[in-house]
Protein backbone atom coordinates (compact mmCIF):
# COMPACT_ATOMS: atom_id res chain seq x y z
CA UNK A 1 0.00 0.00 0.00
CA UNK A 2 1.56 3.07 -0.77
CA UNK A 3 0.38 6.05 1.34
CA UNK A 4 0.04 9.94 0.19
CA UNK A 5 0.25 12.40 3.19
CA UNK A 6 -1.87 15.80 2.18
CA UNK A 7 -2.94 18.67 4.45
CA UNK A 8 -6.47 18.65 4.06
CA UNK A 9 -9.68 17.15 2.80
CA UNK A 10 -9.29 19.50 -0.44
CA UNK A 11 -5.79 18.38 -1.10
CA UNK A 12 -6.68 14.86 -0.72
CA UNK A 13 -9.88 15.43 -2.76
CA UNK A 14 -7.33 16.96 -5.46
CA UNK A 15 -4.93 14.59 -5.52
CA UNK A 16 -7.45 11.75 -6.26
CA UNK A 17 -9.10 13.93 -8.76
CA UNK A 18 -5.70 14.55 -10.81
CA UNK A 19 -5.29 10.48 -10.55
CA UNK A 20 -8.84 9.78 -12.01
CA UNK A 21 -8.19 12.01 -14.84
CA UNK A 22 -4.98 10.76 -15.94
CA UNK A 23 -6.56 7.77 -16.00
CA UNK A 24 -9.57 8.90 -18.61
CA UNK A 25 -6.91 10.66 -20.27
CA UNK A 26 -4.99 7.73 -20.90
CA UNK A 27 -7.24 5.03 -21.79
CA UNK A 28 -10.14 4.56 -24.54
CA UNK A 29 -12.29 2.84 -22.58
CA UNK A 30 -11.85 3.88 -18.70
CA UNK A 31 -14.15 2.11 -16.15
CA UNK A 32 -14.07 3.42 -12.92
CA UNK A 33 -15.14 2.04 -9.71
CA UNK A 34 -16.99 5.05 -7.67
CA UNK A 35 -18.17 4.72 -3.82
CA UNK A 36 -20.88 7.18 -2.35
CA UNK A 37 -20.64 9.32 1.69
CA UNK A 38 -19.51 12.11 2.28
CA UNK A 39 -15.30 11.63 1.90
CA UNK A 40 -15.27 12.05 -2.29
CA UNK A 41 -17.97 14.72 -2.34
CA UNK A 42 -15.21 16.84 -3.36
CA UNK A 43 -13.72 14.95 -5.65
CA UNK A 44 -16.86 14.91 -7.94
CA UNK A 45 -17.12 18.53 -7.64
CA UNK A 46 -13.37 18.45 -8.60
CA UNK A 47 -13.72 16.37 -11.35
CA UNK A 48 -17.17 18.33 -12.47
CA UNK A 49 -14.62 21.59 -12.60
CA UNK A 50 -12.24 19.93 -14.88
CA UNK A 51 -14.93 18.96 -17.16
CA UNK A 52 -16.37 22.28 -16.97
CA UNK A 53 -13.12 24.11 -18.10
CA UNK A 54 -13.07 21.23 -21.09
CA UNK A 55 -9.77 19.30 -19.49
CA UNK A 56 -11.70 16.06 -19.57
CA UNK A 57 -14.73 13.54 -21.10
CA UNK A 58 -16.87 11.42 -19.74
CA UNK A 59 -17.77 10.17 -23.15
CA UNK A 60 -15.82 6.84 -23.09
CA UNK A 61 -16.00 5.88 -19.29
CA UNK A 62 -18.15 3.59 -17.43
CA UNK A 63 -18.74 3.57 -13.92
CA UNK A 64 -19.72 1.12 -11.38
CA UNK A 65 -20.78 2.11 -7.61
CA UNK A 66 -19.99 -0.20 -5.11
CA UNK A 67 -22.99 -0.42 -3.31
CA UNK A 68 -27.26 0.73 -2.69
CA UNK A 69 -29.27 0.59 0.00
CA UNK A 70 -31.94 -2.13 -0.18
CA UNK A 71 -35.72 -0.55 -0.42
CA UNK A 72 -34.82 3.10 -1.84
CA UNK A 73 -36.41 4.21 -4.85
CA UNK A 74 -33.53 5.20 -7.65
CA UNK A 75 -35.44 8.83 -6.99
CA UNK A 76 -35.76 9.03 -3.08
CA UNK A 77 -33.02 11.69 -2.18
CA UNK A 78 -31.35 9.33 -0.15
CA UNK A 79 -30.55 6.75 -2.83
CA UNK A 80 -26.87 6.54 -4.02
CA UNK A 81 -28.41 6.55 -7.61
CA UNK A 82 -29.88 10.03 -6.50
CA UNK A 83 -26.61 11.02 -5.11
CA UNK A 84 -24.86 10.06 -7.68
CA UNK A 85 -26.77 11.54 -10.35
CA UNK A 86 -26.54 15.18 -8.03
CA UNK A 87 -22.98 14.80 -6.95
CA UNK A 88 -21.30 13.86 -10.64
CA UNK A 89 -23.13 12.05 -13.55
CA UNK A 90 -25.34 15.01 -14.27
CA UNK A 91 -23.15 17.47 -14.69
CA UNK A 92 -20.42 15.93 -16.57
CA UNK A 93 -22.58 14.21 -19.39
CA UNK A 94 -22.56 10.65 -17.35
CA UNK A 95 -25.76 8.85 -19.12
CA UNK A 96 -28.23 6.16 -18.21
CA UNK A 97 -25.80 3.73 -20.24
CA UNK A 98 -22.71 4.27 -18.86
CA UNK A 99 -23.01 4.45 -15.37
CA UNK A 100 -23.79 1.18 -13.40
CA UNK A 101 -25.55 1.01 -9.34
CA UNK A 102 -26.91 -2.12 -7.58
CA UNK A 103 -30.40 -1.68 -7.98
CA UNK A 104 -31.40 -2.06 -4.26
CA UNK A 105 -35.03 -1.86 -5.15
CA UNK A 106 -35.94 -4.80 -7.55
CA UNK A 107 -37.51 -7.68 -6.81
CA UNK A 108 -34.81 -10.19 -6.99
CA UNK A 109 -32.32 -8.80 -5.25
CA UNK A 110 -29.69 -12.45 -6.03
CA UNK A 111 -30.32 -12.04 -8.72
CA UNK A 112 -29.33 -8.24 -9.25
CA UNK A 113 -26.36 -9.36 -7.70
CA UNK A 114 -25.15 -12.11 -10.05
CA UNK A 115 -25.89 -9.49 -12.61
CA UNK A 116 -23.83 -6.96 -11.44
CA UNK A 117 -20.91 -8.76 -11.23
CA UNK A 118 -21.43 -10.14 -15.10
CA UNK A 119 -22.15 -6.45 -15.99
CA UNK A 120 -18.42 -5.51 -14.12
CA UNK A 121 -16.90 -8.68 -16.09
CA UNK A 122 -18.28 -7.66 -19.72
CA UNK A 123 -16.79 -4.14 -19.24
CA UNK A 124 -13.08 -6.07 -18.80
CA UNK A 125 -13.05 -5.37 -14.79
CA UNK A 126 -12.94 -2.25 -12.68
CA UNK A 127 -10.06 0.10 -13.46
CA UNK A 128 -9.52 2.41 -10.32
CA UNK A 129 -11.75 1.73 -7.49
CA UNK A 130 -12.43 4.85 -5.33
CA UNK A 131 -12.98 3.24 -1.50
CA UNK A 132 -13.77 5.11 1.66
CA UNK A 133 -13.36 3.68 5.01
CA UNK A 134 -15.79 2.67 7.21
CA UNK A 135 -15.39 3.55 11.17
CA UNK A 136 -15.29 -0.19 11.96
CA UNK A 137 -13.31 -0.66 8.61
CA UNK A 138 -16.36 -1.62 6.34
CA UNK A 139 -15.07 -0.98 2.80
CA UNK A 140 -18.78 -0.48 0.35
CA UNK A 141 -20.72 -1.96 2.66
CA UNK A 142 -19.09 -5.30 3.73
CA UNK A 143 -19.42 -5.17 7.48
CA UNK A 144 -17.18 -6.89 10.15
CA UNK A 145 -17.29 -10.76 9.24
CA UNK A 146 -17.90 -10.57 5.98
CA UNK A 147 -15.65 -13.29 4.36
CA UNK A 148 -12.77 -12.37 2.28
CA UNK A 149 -13.95 -14.13 -0.93
CA UNK A 150 -17.74 -12.19 -1.04
CA UNK A 151 -19.38 -11.55 -4.16
CA UNK A 152 -21.79 -8.55 -5.12
CA UNK A 153 -24.24 -9.26 -1.93
CA UNK A 154 -27.17 -8.36 -0.03
CA UNK A 155 -25.93 -7.39 3.77
CA UNK A 156 -27.57 -6.05 7.02
CA UNK A 157 -26.29 -3.06 7.86
CA UNK A 158 -24.64 -3.13 11.07
CA UNK A 159 -26.01 -0.85 13.74
CA UNK A 160 -22.96 1.50 13.69
CA UNK A 161 -23.60 1.86 10.41
CA UNK A 162 -26.72 2.86 10.67
CA UNK A 163 -26.30 5.58 13.09
CA UNK A 164 -22.81 6.74 11.00
CA UNK A 165 -25.33 7.62 7.95
CA UNK A 166 -28.29 8.66 9.91
CA UNK A 167 -26.93 12.07 9.36
CA UNK A 168 -28.62 12.22 5.92
CA UNK A 169 -32.10 11.18 7.04
CA UNK A 170 -34.43 12.65 8.77
CA UNK A 171 -33.74 9.90 11.70
CA UNK A 172 -32.33 6.95 12.44
CA UNK A 173 -35.34 4.74 11.68
CA UNK A 174 -35.86 5.65 8.07
CA UNK A 175 -32.30 4.54 7.36
CA UNK A 176 -32.28 1.21 5.51
CA UNK A 177 -31.19 -1.85 7.39
CA UNK A 178 -30.20 -3.67 4.22
CA UNK A 179 -28.19 -2.94 1.17
CA UNK A 180 -26.46 -4.77 -1.71
CA UNK A 181 -22.88 -4.25 -1.94
CA UNK A 182 -20.17 -5.31 -4.18
CA UNK A 183 -18.38 -8.11 -2.05
CA UNK A 184 -14.60 -7.82 -0.65
CA UNK A 185 -13.35 -10.09 -3.77
CA UNK A 186 -15.31 -7.91 -6.59
CA UNK A 187 -13.33 -4.90 -4.67
CA UNK A 188 -9.81 -6.63 -4.84
CA UNK A 189 -10.75 -7.78 -8.25
CA UNK A 190 -10.52 -3.91 -9.08
CA UNK A 191 -6.63 -3.45 -10.86
CA UNK A 192 -5.88 0.05 -8.84
CA UNK A 193 -7.90 1.07 -5.30
CA UNK A 194 -7.76 4.74 -4.24
CA UNK A 195 -8.72 4.58 -0.64
CA UNK A 196 -9.74 8.01 0.58
CA UNK A 197 -9.31 8.89 4.19
CA UNK A 198 -10.06 12.34 5.97
CA UNK A 199 -10.97 13.56 9.19
CA UNK A 200 -10.33 13.10 13.10
CA UNK A 201 -12.71 10.66 13.01
CA UNK A 202 -10.88 8.22 10.63
CA UNK A 203 -8.27 8.16 12.30
CA UNK A 204 -8.56 4.96 14.43
CA UNK A 205 -9.46 3.16 11.62
CA UNK A 206 -6.76 4.41 9.50
CA UNK A 207 -4.65 3.28 12.38
CA UNK A 208 -6.22 0.27 12.24
CA UNK A 209 -5.37 -0.64 8.75
CA UNK A 210 -1.77 0.19 8.81
CA UNK A 211 -1.30 -1.64 11.39
CA UNK A 212 -3.06 -4.48 11.98
CA UNK A 213 -3.29 -8.31 11.07
CA UNK A 214 -5.33 -9.55 8.44
CA UNK A 215 -8.57 -10.16 9.31
CA UNK A 216 -12.14 -10.80 8.78
CA UNK A 217 -13.47 -8.53 11.70
CA UNK A 218 -11.67 -5.45 9.88
CA UNK A 219 -12.40 -5.56 6.39
CA UNK A 220 -10.44 -2.92 4.87
CA UNK A 221 -7.35 -5.34 6.38
CA UNK A 222 -7.68 -7.28 2.89
CA UNK A 223 -6.50 -4.39 0.97
CA UNK A 224 -3.08 -4.68 2.57
CA UNK A 225 -2.56 -7.96 0.19
CA UNK A 226 -3.58 -5.85 -2.87
CA UNK A 227 -0.99 -5.28 -5.53
CA UNK A 228 -1.77 -1.48 -6.32
CA UNK A 229 -3.66 0.60 -3.65
CA UNK A 230 -2.85 4.66 -3.06
CA UNK A 231 -4.12 5.65 0.00
CA UNK A 232 -4.44 9.04 0.22
CA UNK A 233 -5.02 10.63 3.89
CA UNK A 234 -5.10 13.62 5.56
CA UNK A 235 -3.03 14.89 8.28
CA UNK A 236 -6.02 14.76 10.91
CA UNK A 237 -6.89 11.01 9.63
CA UNK A 238 -3.20 10.51 9.91
CA UNK A 239 -2.88 11.76 14.20
CA UNK A 240 -2.65 8.08 15.74
CA UNK A 241 -0.21 6.59 13.28
C1 LIG B 1 -20.74 4.30 3.85
C2 LIG B 1 -20.68 3.79 2.39
C3 LIG B 1 -19.27 3.56 1.97
C4 LIG B 1 -18.47 4.76 2.43
C5 LIG B 1 -18.30 4.71 3.92
C6 LIG B 1 -17.69 5.95 4.51
O1 LIG B 1 -21.56 3.57 4.65
N1 LIG B 1 -21.43 2.63 2.10
O2 LIG B 1 -19.21 3.36 0.57
O3 LIG B 1 -17.20 4.74 1.82
O4 LIG B 1 -19.50 4.37 4.55
O5 LIG B 1 -18.59 7.02 4.46
P1 LIG B 1 -18.17 8.54 4.66
O6 LIG B 1 -17.32 8.89 3.49
O7 LIG B 1 -19.44 9.32 4.68
O8 LIG B 1 -17.42 8.62 5.94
Amino acid sequence: MQLVKVDNYEEMSKKACSIIMEHIQENRNPVIGLATGSTPEKLYSCLIDEYKQGKVSFENVTTFNLDEYVGLKKDDANSYHHYMKEKLFDHVGLGVDQVHLPDGHSEDLEQDCLTYEKQIEEAGGIDIQVLGLGLNGHIGFNEPGTPFSSRTHVVELSPSTRSANARFFSSIEEVPTQAISMGIASIMASKKILLLVSGKQKAEALHRLLNSELTEDFPASILQTHPDVTIIADELALEAS
